[in-house]
């Protein structure tokens, strides 16, 4: 696994761009395995979660190339072949892949995804949902075998915003039979993404975005060019750059809107936000103030940016609460920051955090992906040298993060850790 050793002590300043959203093209190359035509997607980021996710498509079948940051897919050779836990391990969001090809071929057989590093992920509300559509679903030696001869239209509620199951059962319900109705369906800006996609293929989907989704069953779709929306969790983890090095940075392509809680929050701890139609300019303060904050669904504070916003507060004036409703453990990043000097005292899935004057530079470890981009900002801020360890975790959701930092001022660099040093 390769490492990054980062000067810390560099104010970041300049203006830095935002690839697509890794949360938008995920679901939407799985809903792409729905019809046998093409899709052209436009502002793909190049980063390893799609690069899995295009071997799991070409294994089922599908035609995947990327030029650029444009990827091209043809689904006409698509078959349900059974996955196996090697590929599904590799990517959670893989199991995307299962109410798309249900909604098609009516009948799969995949290897349970299984959890990750911040909690179990189970898939009971997707199984919920599709056994409401008529899917015959058996769970066992770590399969899911599902079958839906006669897949029709139903009324769900989901006990819980999810936002695979929302994204599961909009793919499963664009060739049902009739009209679903998803209700407390998740209402993340790349659920709107993915309602537009499918509607770009053919498909009746109404409602993305708020409560409730409307899903009119259609026989077939086709071809769609589609732009995929820049990666609001990239964005917000830019704004905390800045922030936390005490910098001067235009964040630009990207939509505010999505990233309303984020700048709110950032707002509280008195750092200089300005925005604009696609960009927002961040000027930081001398240091920031303690703010508390929970975690919670869209538009809450998204608990993607959790840890990012927790390395800025192990500097900020004052101590700051914050609690983690979302995943059931999501915290290790806390012990790695400790390395660095940060003071955070952990009850349950509540982090106090006492403000330091400064982080000192120390060998730590990303244990997932935005753990990892949490260590990378705390190193920006520390005074001399911080190694981050397993930096291929943050490979999985930045395009070249390390690039787009040096271009800004930071002096990070990347060192190969495989063994014959190729
Ligand atoms: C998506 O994961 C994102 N991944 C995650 O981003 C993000 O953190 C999460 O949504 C929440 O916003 C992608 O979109 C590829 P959930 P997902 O289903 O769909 C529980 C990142 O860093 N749950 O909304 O798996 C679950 O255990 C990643 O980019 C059930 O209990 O999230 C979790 O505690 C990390 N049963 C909570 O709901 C279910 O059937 C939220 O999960 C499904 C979920």
């Amino acid at each position: 696994m390769d490492k990054f050793i980062v000067m810390g002590g560099a104010r970041l300043t300049g203006e830095i761009s935002v690839s697509g959203a890794k949360n938008a093209i995920l679901p939407i190359m799985a809903a792409s395995l729905l019809t046998a035509g093409k899709s052209t997607l436009f502002n793909i980021p190049i980063i390893k979660d799609v690069l899995v996710m295009q071997k799991v498509m070409e294994y089922l079948g599908a035609k995947v190339s990327i030029t650029g940051n444009v990827m091209y897919i043809d689904s006409d050779g698509v078959e349900p072949r059974e996955i196996g836990e090697n590929l599904m391990r590799q990517l959670r969001a893989s199991n995307l892949v299962i109410g798309s090809l249900l909604s098609r071929f009516r009948k799969i057989k995949v290897a349970f995804p299984g959890g990750c590093n911040i909690g179990s992920r189970p898939m009971d509300l997707h199984m919920k949902g599709l056994a409401a559509l008529g899917t015959k679903i058996t769970e066992r030696y770590g399969f899911i075998e599902a079958e839906a001869t006669n897949l029709h239209g139903a009324e769900i509620h989901l006990d819980f915003p999810s936002v695979g199951a929302t994204e599961n059962l909009m793919m499963a319900a664009t060739l049902a039979e009739g009209t679903t109705i998803i209700r407390n369906a998740a209402k993340e800006p790349e659920i709107v993404d993915l309602q537009n996609y499918l509607n770009g293929l053919g498909a009746r989907v109404k409602g993305a975005g708020l409560d409730t989704i409307k899903i009119e069953g259609v026989k077939k779709l086709g071809s769609v060019e589609h732009t995929i929306i820049p990666d609001r969790i990239e964005a917000g983890t830019h704004l905390v750059a800045a922030a936390i090095t005490g910098g001067d940075v235009l964040v630009t392509d990207i939509i505010p809107d999505h990233l309303e809680p984020v700048i709110a929050k950032l707002k509280e701890a008195e750092v200089k936000i300005t925005r604009y139609n696609e960009s927002v300019r961040v000027v930081a303060p001398g240091r920031v103030k303690a703010v508390d904050f929970k975690t919670m669904p869209y538009p809450g504070f998204p608990t993607d940016m959790q840890p990012q916003l927790m390395a800025l507060l192990t500097i900020a004036d004052g101590t700051s609460v914050v609690a983690e409703s979302i995943f059931e453990n999501r915290f290790k990043h806390i012990d790695e920051l400790r390395r660095m000097g940060a003071s955070i005292k952990l009850e349950g899935k509540v982090a106090i955090i006492k403000g330091v004057p400064t982080l000192s530079g120390a060998f730590v470890e990303a244990t997932d992906l935005r753990a990892g981009a949490a260590l990378v900002l705390a190193g920006l801020a520390a005074e001399d040298a911080t190694v981050i360890e397993n930096v291929e975790y943050i490979d999985r959701g930045y395009e070249r993060l390390e690039s787009k930092y040096n271009a800004l001022g930071a002096r990070i660099m990347r060192v190969n850790n495989s063994r014959n040093g190729s």
